[in-house]
């Protein structure tokens, strides 16, 4: 089934994944420092031939767009946070590379049959407090492919994420302390 679907259902604008807060703390320079291994393993992966049109949908700071753009690829980044994006903008600039940052939430995010690639990394599917929202992002990725498009989504198993998160461990979230 072809088609995005526009109507986002959104459950207000505090939502946590809307406060720019926890992205600040995010994108330490180990991550940064990641990002080239992580493109390459994802390019032999993808098992691309030549370069492509490749989404970046929770683009954060830009890191895989980035090191994407570096080889060649046609590169647009999608993420709603205005902070990250301008971050990703200035690096982007700074490289003289150029990327197409787009500010929008990824279920509202579509096009028709545009990109080679979707990829969705960094653990950043799932954010949603209905099952169907997340669909949509899904439905939304399916759209903007063309025909024999490939979607690659990199996400941390809950095991291993929930072990920073023990009870004793004095990690905090929200607000709230482990
Ligand atoms: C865990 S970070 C990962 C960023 C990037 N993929 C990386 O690996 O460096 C998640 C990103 O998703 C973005 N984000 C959160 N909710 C979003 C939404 N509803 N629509 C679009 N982007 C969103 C955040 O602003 C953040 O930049």
């Amino acid at each position: 089934m072809k088609g995005g679907i526009r109507s986002t259902e959104n459950s207000g604008p505090t939502e946590w994944f809307q406060n720019e807060r926890i992205w600040k703390t995010r994108f330490q320079p180990e991550l940064w420092e990641e990002a080239p291994e992580q493109v390459d393993k994802i390019l032999q992966l993808l098992d691309l031939q030549g370069t492509a049109k490749i989404l970046d949908l929770c683009c954060g700071e830009g890191r895989h767009s980035l090191e994407l753009a570096l080889r060649g690829h046609e590169v647009t980044g999608v993420d709603l946070s205005e902070r990250n994006l301008s971050e990703a903008r200035e690096k982007a600039a700074e490289a003289d590379l150029e990327i197409d940052f787009v500010q929008e939430d990824m279920r509202d995010y579509y096009t028709q049959e545009t990109f080679d690639v979707a990829l969705n990394l960094g653990t950043s599917f799932g954010y949603f407090e209905y099952e169907r929202e997340n669909t949509k992002v899904i439905e939304n990725i399916y759209s903007s492919l063309r025909s024999g498009g490939k979607f690659l989504l990199e996400h941390i198993g809950k095991e291993v994420w929930q072990g920073p998160f023990r009870r004793g461990s004095g990690m905090k979230w929200m607000g709230a302390t482990c």
